[in-house]
């Protein structure tokens, strides 16, 4: 029966994701995960997926190379077209998959791939598909960029970057305009897993290159839903020739099943909210503003971004999970991670959402001062 089950896992979740959360049957004021806008749980997007469920079922159970297009999927794609303002874009089943991808659409155009060092799992997954050479260079330095491409690119040979947008870990910014300057000089081409910049960075929600005000034809992305809107799969926008190969040449598209189709419905209407309420954004802006003020006043080293990821280290494993476990007896959920580009220790991450109080943020800050 639902939420009946016996199971004793720890740190599971009862409620949707969003500034109040259910873990283990207790609610917490929650500062976790991904949900950037709340939209997980906003009524019209939970709306949307149950008439879809109703319509639909769960999903087509044939890939879209088949019979399994249906007009939902083709009104998320047209969604997000328009949310990039790019001429086409395409959908897959995960996130994860989307840069995968991205750097097979890419294939013929370049030979050799150089990746960040501290690079999201599936950014070295997607890498080592290629099947081309790769080469790992130090984390965010255009420098060792540089340097690697004079080693290893030979005369002819054309480099693809492979990088996050934002790294989840730290909520660190990919130096884009100084790939950028290296890049030219090869006639290379970037291939950014945007996941935590899509919805989030720039004037319009277009991610880490509109936060950098860069519109270079050599520049690419990928991204997810699952983040900032509220739903679930990967996507690729841009011309409609990348649109085409990321359609027809990569096993992905061909050969799965597309996004569950009420989750496609319900993530169409999370991309069309924050698409008519940019004043999310600038809400979720100013909460990170002031987390970063609070927290930066208890001393911990605080990136001047609107990135709404903050994480610090605070030397062994055992003390921060100790003052992850002192904040949650409090009523507070903050993560400890040993996730993609942390110290061997881990980290504490706090995430901050657009649906976050004033009163909640200054709580954080608070408990948290009584711990550290
Ligand atoms: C940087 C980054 N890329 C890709 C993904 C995968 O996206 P999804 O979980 O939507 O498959 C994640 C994690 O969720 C991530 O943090």
């Amino acid at each position: 029966m639902p939420g009946r089950s016996k199971s004793r896992t720890k740190g599971a979740m009862g409620s949707p994701p969003g500034p109040e959360t259910v873990i283990d049957r207790k609610r917490y004021l929650y500062f976790g995960g991904t949900g950037y806008f709340g939209l997980h749980s906003h009524p019209a997007v939970v709306q949307s997926g149950i008439r879809a469920f109703q319509k639909y079922g769960t999903h087509s159970a044939t890939s879209r190379s088949g019979f399994g297009n249906n007009p939902v999927l083709l009104d998320l794609e047209r969604k997000l077209r328009e949310f990039f303002g790019q001429e086409e874009a395409v959908t897959f089943a995960s996130g994860y998959l989307s840069c995968l991808v991205l750097a097979q659409a890419l294939a013929g155009r370049y030979e050799v791939v150089f990746v960040d060092e501290a690079a999201h799992f599936c950014i070295r997954d997607a890498a080592a598909a290629t099947a081309k050479p790769v080469f790992a260079f130090k984390h965010r330095d255009p420098e060792d960029l540089l340097r690697m491409i004079r080693k290893k690119l030979k005369p002819g040979e054309r480099p693809l970057l492979l990088s996050d947008g934002i790294f989840p870990t730290f909520g660190r910014i990919a130096p884009l305009p100084d790939y950028v300057r290296v890049l030219e000089l090869y006639d290379g081409l970037i291939g950014l897993d945007d996941a935590h910049g899509v919805g989030v960075l720039g004037a319009n929600g277009r991610g880490t290159y509109e936060y950098h005000g860069l519109r270079s034809a050599n520049c690419y992305f990928a991204g997810t839903l699952s983040k900032a809107f509220g739903g679930h799969g990967g996507f690729i926008v841009g011309q409609r020739e990348l649109i085409r190969s990321a359609k027809f040449k990569t096993g992905t598209f061909i050969g799965s099943t597309p996004i569950p189709t009420p989750l496609a419905a319900a993530t169409a209407k999370g991309v069309e909210v924050l698409r008519q309420h940019p004043e999310m954004r600038t809400k979720l802006r100013q909460n990170v503003a002031l987390a970063k003020a609070g927290l930066k006043a208890l001393g911990i080293p605080i990136e001047d971004t609107p990135v709404p990821i903050i994480a610090w280290s605070i030397g062994s494993e055992k003390r921060m999970v100790r003052v992850q476990h002192e904040l949650m007896k409090r009523g507070i959920a903050i993560a400890y991670l040993k996730y993609a580009g942390a110290p061997t220790a881990g980290v504490l991450r706090v995430t901050i959402f657009s649906t976050h109080t004033a009163a909640q943020i200054h709580r954080l800050v608070e408990e948290l001062a009584k711990i550290l």
